[in-house]
């Protein structure tokens, strides 16, 4: 059987319509603006901005940021056009699996675990970061070996520098009890979700309004410093690498894609849902930089997983800074459950395809969630949180996520050979430009990226190659309709 065989759009929109019988077309393009803003805002921001600051860009972070920002938009527009085609969940695998076809479905919810399981496990140790400096606000000190993670070096609070712990318990523990808390299910209601979504937006904001009078401009000079001779270690190499480490910001725009179902005008929502939140963080992202590199100097937030707190102690106003890292610590929360949530999904329809083993699919008798996968990434995503530094995750999931986008583009070229009149709500405008931009731009923030992030990545892909050929290949429903 043929490892390039698609799986037919019919049956895809009726699986669709099987498993998400009764959805209603209720958002406006206002709330997908507003879920695109709340799955966005998070660890990118509150902790990879400094350390994109401090190993690449300088105070030129924010070129970064718009750089990255162009490649989501071109991506987005690819992703808006299948979301309003494919609308099921399971996002760039299920897309590919009706064009690409298997092998390339497969390489692709394979490489989503890097975006989800790995985006997961960072925004959990940016957590643990924010909770310390929370606890050490009121004296509270935990043992320095349950904080840290072996290949890290972390300065605390009174100055004392760990080198290397054993692993980072509260990452751990964050991660764990919100998978407890997604096998139990979760119907997170909007308005939880409305709450966050606010509050991230006025941490953002009083961050950029209080800090801007506190910036003291020799800290942006020089604001391009010059490259050391090594690719990506400042100047315009460290622009584009500094792009490719706070990318990760911008992940989650891709869950408006998955709402095209639920929207009332599809055509004008899904275009303004994720370009209007793409703009909007943009703006909120550039001035946030801005204003952080204003504050200290950009190489101070070296290894620091809470720079936006180590900034805004120059203000000296200490109530705002407990009151932002509390809204921090709160905003991660729903980001974590979308990753975590997100990766759960993604394995479940890969085993319902029967790529993967049954027992991704196995649904709790009494909670109707996929608990076992659940149980899996949890520890999976353990691991990852325990164990490894904060920006080293960073670099994967963005290399993970670029080649997901690159490969969501190339479908668009794919689909609109293959099947140019099937009916989509949203059209991609000036294809095959726009698609062929978008894997330009994502492929060069990939080449920006240390190399060790390419090491690991093909490392991670290899790994699934030959997991689909001992086994995807063998079970899968597709290639086996008589099993
Ligand atoms: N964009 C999300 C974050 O920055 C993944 O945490």
């Amino acid at each position: 059987m043929s490892i390039w065989k698609t799986k037919p759009l019919s049956v895809l929109l009726n699986e669709a319509s099987e498993s998400e019988k009764g959805l209603k077309r209720t958002l406006s393009s206002g709330s997908l603006v507003a879920l695109g803003v709340g799955a966005i805002i998070g660890a990118g921001l509150f902790s990879l901005t400094g350390i994109a600051a401090a190993e690449h860009a300088g105070p030129a972070v924010t070129l970064s940021f718009i750089l990255a920002a162009i490649g989501c938009a071109f991506a987005g527009l690819c992703y808006a056009e299948f979301a309003s085609m494919i609308p099921v969940a399971g996002s760039a695998y299920t897309y590919s699996y009706a064009t690409m076809g298997e092998f390339m479905a497969w390489i692709i919810g394979w490489d989503l675990v890097l975006e989800y399981a790995l985006g997961a496990a960072t925004v959990g140790v940016s957590w643990s970061r924010y909770l310390l400096e929370l606890l050490n606000k009121y004296g509270i000190h935990l043992n320095p070996n349950f904080i840290c993670s072996p290949w890290e070096t972390l300065t605390l609070g009174d100055g004392t520098v760990v080198n290397g712990g054993y692993f980072n318990l509260p990452a751990v523990l964050i991660v764990s009890s919100l998978s407890l808390l997604l096998i139990r299910g979760t119907k997170e209601s909007a308005s939880i979700n409305n709450i966050l979504v606010i509050l991230k937006v006025i941490v953002v904001i009083i961050f950029i309004i209080v800090g801007w009078q506190f910036i003291d401009p020799a800290n942006y000079s020089p604001y391009i410093p010059e490259n050391t001779g090594i690719k990506g270690q400042f100047g315009w190499s460290g622009i584009a690498a500094g792009a490719g480490t706070v990318f990760f910001a911008f992940i989650g725009f891709d869950a408006v894609s998955t709402a095209a179902q639920e929207a009332k005008n599809p055509q004008k929502g899904m275009p303004i849902g994720i370009l209007g939140s793409l703009v909007i963080c943009t703006i909120l992202y550039v001035l946030f930089a801005h204003v952080m590199t204003g504050l200290v100097p950009y190489y101070l937030f070296a290894n620091d997983a809470k720079p936006a707190a180590t900034a805004f102690a120059v203000t000296g106003y200490d109530f705002l800074q407990t009151g932002l890292i509390v809204a921090i610590l709160a905003g991660y929360t729903s980001v974590m459950l979308v990753m975590l949530m997100g990766q759960s999904r993604v394995f479940y329809t890969m085993s319902n395809d029967g790529l993967l083993p049954s027992f991704f699919s196995e649904i709790h008798a009494k909670f109707r969630t996929p608990w076992k996968t659940n149980l899996f990434f949890m520890g999976f995503v353990s691991i990852f949180a325990g164990l490894v530094p904060v920006s080293d995750l960073g670099h994967m999931v963005s290399i993970g996520t670029l080649l997901a986008f690159v490969l969501v583009c190339f479908g668009i070229l794919v689909m609109r050979k293959k099947m140019p009149d099937a009916p989509r709500a949203f059209k991609t405008p000036f294809v095959p430009y726009v698609p062929i931009a978008g894997i330009l731009v994502c492929l060069y923030l990939m080449y920006s990226l240390p190399y060790e992030s390419w090491i690991r990545l093909v490392i991670w892909m290899a790994l699934g190659v030959i997991i689909y050929f001992a086994y995807g290949k063998k079970k899968s429903k597709l290639n086996n309709p008589q099993k």
